[in-house]
């Protein structure tokens, strides 16, 4: 890896200081040559809830760069979590990928996003899919009691490329050792899905396929209805374009702010801009 930019004194800050903490980097670990997660210091005042999303900035090249990110850490650690991806030739991750341990990066004293599990009614069996960094916003869900106490089983899909772009896999491929969440362990399903390469326990066929074919509710052995399913689905947009439709097909409904549905999502990898465009 090259070594770390200065991160100069920006030549145009966001609208005022108080709008942004600058955080302490504890640690960086990387899962891939394209993939790594980021541990920061919390300031006790950013609360969110588990989906929510952060703003991360950083100046570059004497302009701040501004980017969405879900928030991967639980809402009672004392550490914020974000997991990345390194975007060829992207502004933002091009300069995240150098920070250390050590270095400031900052956050938007907002949180933002509606993939939150309190938009469901009712619904018993919480399946939450996704792709890529499209996991980052489950794993906060996972690690919060309160998806416990709503929802009798919880299911996780993720879907890599590649093997070693599947982030967290020890610690969820060993839930019931957890200590906090480790008893929960016989209503959670974990499934692998690993495209571009072959690797034990993975299925290879993409997330739409395996939920027309059956094949997901055949491993989980539980089966998808309107009245049990809250589904969430977080990453590509193809994925989610596909997915809502699969979905609908099997009478599931869109979950909307004026009628709690089934469906709910978050698009993942829009440009911010877009990211209410209707999928
Ligand atoms: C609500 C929301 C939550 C997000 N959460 C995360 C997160 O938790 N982790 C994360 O790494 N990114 C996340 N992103 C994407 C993130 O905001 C940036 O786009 C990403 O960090 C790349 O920034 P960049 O400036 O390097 O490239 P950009 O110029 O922002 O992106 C260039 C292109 O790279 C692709 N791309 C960008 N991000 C991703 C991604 N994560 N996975 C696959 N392709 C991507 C897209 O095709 C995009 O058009 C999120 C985006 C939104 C809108
Ligand atoms: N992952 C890498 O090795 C890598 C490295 C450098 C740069 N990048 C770039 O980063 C961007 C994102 O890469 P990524 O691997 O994180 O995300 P991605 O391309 O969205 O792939 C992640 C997973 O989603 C699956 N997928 C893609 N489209 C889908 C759809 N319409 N329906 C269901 N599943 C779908 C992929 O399956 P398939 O394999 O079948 O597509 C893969 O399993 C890409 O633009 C890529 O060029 C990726």
């Amino acid at each position: 890896m090259s070594a770390a930019p200065e991160f100069a004194q920006p030549a145009s800050l966001p609208p005022t200081s108080e709008d942004y903490h600058a955080l302490t980097i504890r640690s960086v670990h990387w899962w891939s040559p394209t993939l790594f997660s980021l541990v920061l210091d919390r300031p006790e005042s950013f609360r969110f809830i588990s989906g929510q999303f952060a703003r991360l900035g950083l100046p570059v090249e004497g302009e701040w760069v501004w980017r969405a990110y879900s928030i991967c850490s639980s809402v009672f650690d004392e550490h914020l979590e974000f997991l990345s991806i390194v975007v060829p030739n992207g502004p933002f991750t091009q300069a995240l990928k150098h920070v250390q341990a050590g270095d400031t990066l900052y956050v938007d004293k907002r949180n933002f996003g509606t993939l939150t599990t309190d938009r469901f009614r009712g619904q018993k069996d919480l399946w939450m899919l996704a792709t890529g960094t499209g996991l980052a916003p489950f794993m906060s869900i996972l690690r919060d009691p309160y998806t416990w106490d709503t929802f009798e089983h919880v299911v996780l899909v993720h879907s890599v490329r590649d093997g070693n772009e599947l982030a967290y896999l020890e610690w969820l491929e060993n839930f019931n050792e957890d200590e906090i969440f480790g008893e929960y362990a016989e209503r959670f399903r974990y499934v692998k899905v690993v495209t571009r390469e072959a690797v034990r326990g993975a299925f290879d066929k993409r997330i739409p396929d395996l939920v027309e074919s059956g094949l997901l509710e055949q491993e989980v052995g539980w089966e998808y209805s309107p009245e049990r399913s809250a589904v969430m689905l977080c990453g590509n947009p193809g994925m989610l374009r596909q997915m809502k439709t699969v979905l609908q097909g099997r009478g599931l409904t869109v979950n909307k702010k004026s009628s709690p549905g089934n469906i709910l999502w978050e698009n993942g990898f829009l440009p911010e801009d877009n990211k209410h465009a209707d999928l």
